[in-house]
């Protein structure tokens, strides 16, 4: 039963030699009296002949009752195969094992999708694939992907080793911090009413272990939040997460840059080139209309604030006035929208809060919309030259705050790339990756509706030492020592250099935050304690791990380089978790359901 060798690794060098190998019946033909078995394996696949003439009857019998997916071991002499019959597809394809013997170490009943053919794999339900996930995994794109997360995860603790890093592992039954994502918890049975959380990130014991003199630290950390899940989030995730203590901005950049190097080198053998471009928050929003921008195609946004503060277009100079502005970005190659593709854009940015989307089609040497009547000689040679218009193109406008202006443009962006994607008239090299570092956030935001400060990042970003005089005093203006790392438009990861003076993570808690001294002694009292016995100046990143693979994978859904995830609704659809329990357990943790059970 031993295999001598993996089902991708037979070549005409081995031709001649006795074989054993085992796996699964990937594929069974009938042809002209034989019978053909592709055999595979985690590694690949290999073509097994039976030949009667050669064969015991009982043994050719056993061989016409496989089906797909039985297990079994089959040993045969290599050969070349016969002229005109390799498969260029596969590494095995010039050869092919002459069998001798099989056995069938066991049977598998007919399978509920079928995997042996991409295209057919690719229809199949995703909640078809994950409710039967083992079949799925055996899968090759499946098998591809876990091999090549297993890879980088090796590569990334070598390379952290390497740079003197200690990997620590973090508690997972840690407690409830109000800060960020909604938490889950875990009741505990020894004190009715209270309650572990499991971590949203090893964020504050990172901290701690700085103090605790680590120096440098790191762990592939397993972090949980019950947030709306979609495409590239899970509730339970994993980060590349790292603090180090005596540093600045610049030492992490490095360190990731070198980290990433070695990560695409490893898992693609490509040099990606460093240092990365930096963008300021601000210019990212200016240009991009997001913070993390995908900058491997154009379409920039322009600003025309100045253009149209006295336009007769008043949606326009009404923004302006009010304190807004006027964007505007240049959707080459798009004036061919319908009207109804239009009014489906329009939907799509009010669903962002936008009040309209103004538009100017470029179509047979004329400006089509219904405002160029409102404008002048001069806003339409501004519009012209700024925005390079030609036959063909499509211009959109928002005119708003210009946060709100700036992001609603910045969705219509990529909306437009991908309408253009899909129309071949862009086309973007899958082997490009536009990494950038994306900086000087504001450390704080305003919340409208309890009218009050919330941390960009987390509370224990460090303001930019010469903006910490203006924490009371004009919150607005305080940029965050806190970074981004940005590829193809995905947020890869992010990070700063931290607060370590007690009395600034104070005034952060309690004068900006406004949480009570109460509140801050019960969920921060250690970490502030832990400050007051010398903590050493520190920051840290971290780079969501299963982001990561999937852009090295290339892969839009990080639950295909996961091996068992959730679904949009928290389910895994494979144990059927989550259950409801006995009320025998319920009572030991001195709980009761008072919601019905939703039918
Ligand atoms: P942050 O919250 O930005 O920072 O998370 C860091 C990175 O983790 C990834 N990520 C996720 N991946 C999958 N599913 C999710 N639900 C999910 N949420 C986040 C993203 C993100 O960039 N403690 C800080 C880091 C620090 O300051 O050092 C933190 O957790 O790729
Ligand atoms: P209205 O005068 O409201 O009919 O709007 C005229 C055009 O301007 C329509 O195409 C609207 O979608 C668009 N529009 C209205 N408000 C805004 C805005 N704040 N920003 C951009 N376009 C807008």
């Amino acid at each position: 039963m031993k295999r001598t060798h993996h089902c991708n690794e037979l070549r005409p060098s081995h031709i001649g030699q006795i074989v054993t190998l085992t796996g699964w019946v990937h594929s069974r033909r009938d042809l002209g009296g034989l019978i053909f078995i592709d055999i595979r394996d985690r590694e690949g696949r290999t073509q097994t002949v039976f030949d009667p003439s050669d064969l015991p009857k009982e043994l050719f019998e056993k061989a016409a009752a496989l089906r797909s997916e039985c297990v079994v071991s089959i040993t045969g002499k290599v050969r070349q195969r016969p002229a005109g019959t390799n498969n260029s597809k596969i590494p095995t394809g010039e050869v092919e094992v002459m069998t001798q013997s099989l056995e069938v170490l066991n049977m598998a009943e007919p399978l509920p999708f079928q995997i042996d053919d991409p295209e057919a794999a690719a229809k199949v339900a995703e909640e078809t694939r994950l409710q039967y996930r083992y079949l799925d995994l055996r899968r090759p794109e499946m098998a591809r992907n876990l091999k090549l997360r297993s890879k980088v995860a090796i590569a990334t603790r070598q390379f952290m080793d390497e740079q003197g890093f200690l990997e620590v592992e973090t508690p997972t039954l840690f407690k409830s911090t109000p800060e960020g994502a909604r938490e889950f918890l875990v009741p505990n049975r020894r004190e009715p009413g209270t309650f572990y959380a499991l971590p949203q990130s090893p964020q504050q014991f990172k901290q701690i272990l700085m103090v605790g003199g680590i120096e440098k630290y790191f762990q592939l950390a397993r972090c949980y939040r019950d947030e709306d899940l979609r495409a590239d989030r899970q509730p339970e995730f994993t980060q590349v997460d790292i603090e180090m203590s005596f540093i600045e901005r610049e030492d992490i950049y490095n360190l990731i840059e070198g980290l990433l190097q070695r990560v695409w080198k490893t898992a693609l053998g490509m040099d990606i080139p460093t240092p990365f471009k930096r963008l300021r928050f601000e210019e990212a929003l200016n240009r991009y209309g997001i913070d993390k921008p995908d900058t491997r195609f154009g379409m920039e946004l322009v600003d025309f604030t100045e253009e149209f503060k006295a336009s007769t277009f008043k949606v326009f100079s009404g923004a302006i006035a009010n304190g807004g502005v006027v964007k505007a970005l240049n959707a080459k190659g798009l004036a061919s929208a319908t009207q109804g593709q239009i009014e489906t854009m329009t939907e799509y940015a009010k669903s962002f809060g936008a009040k309209g989307l103004a538009f100017i089609k470029v179509e047979n040497g004329e400006w089509k919309s219904p405002i160029v009547k409102f404008f002048s000689d001069a806003e339409k040679a501004a519009l012209t030259s700024k925005l390079k218009i030609e036959e063909g193109d499509l211009i959109l406008f928002a005119a708003d705050q210009w946060l709100n202006a700036c992001e609603i443009l910045g969705k219509i962006r990529l909306y437009c790339a991908d309408v253009l994607k899909g129309q071949g008239k862009l086309t973007i090299d899958p082997n490009r990756f536009d990494f950038l570092w994306v900086v000087d956030f504001p450390l704080l935001g305003f919340d409208r509706e309890q009218s009050r400060w919330y941390s960009s990042h987390h509370p224990f970003t460090a303001p930019v030492a010469e903006d910490i005089s203006f924490l009371k005093t004009d919150p607005k203006r305080v940029r965050g020592q806190h970074y981004d790392v940005v590829v193809n438009g995905v947020e890869l990861g992010g990070g700063s250099i931290r607060i370590h003076q007690p009395e600034v993570q104070k005034t952060v808690f309690e004068d900006v935050l406004q949480i009570s001294p109460e509140e801050t002694k019960l969920r921060f009292g250690y970490m502030l304690d832990a400050f007051k016995y010398g903590a050493p100046p520190h920051g840290g990143i971290a780079l969501g791990f299963d982001r990561l693979i999937a852009i090295l994978c290339n892969t839009p859904s990080i639950r295909d380089v996961i091996a068992f995830p959730k679904t949009a609704k928290g389910v895994d659809l494979m144990t059927d978790s989550p259950t409801t329990v006995s009320s025998k357990q319920l009572r030991e943790l001195y709980l009761e359901v008072k919601a019905q059970k939703k039918e």
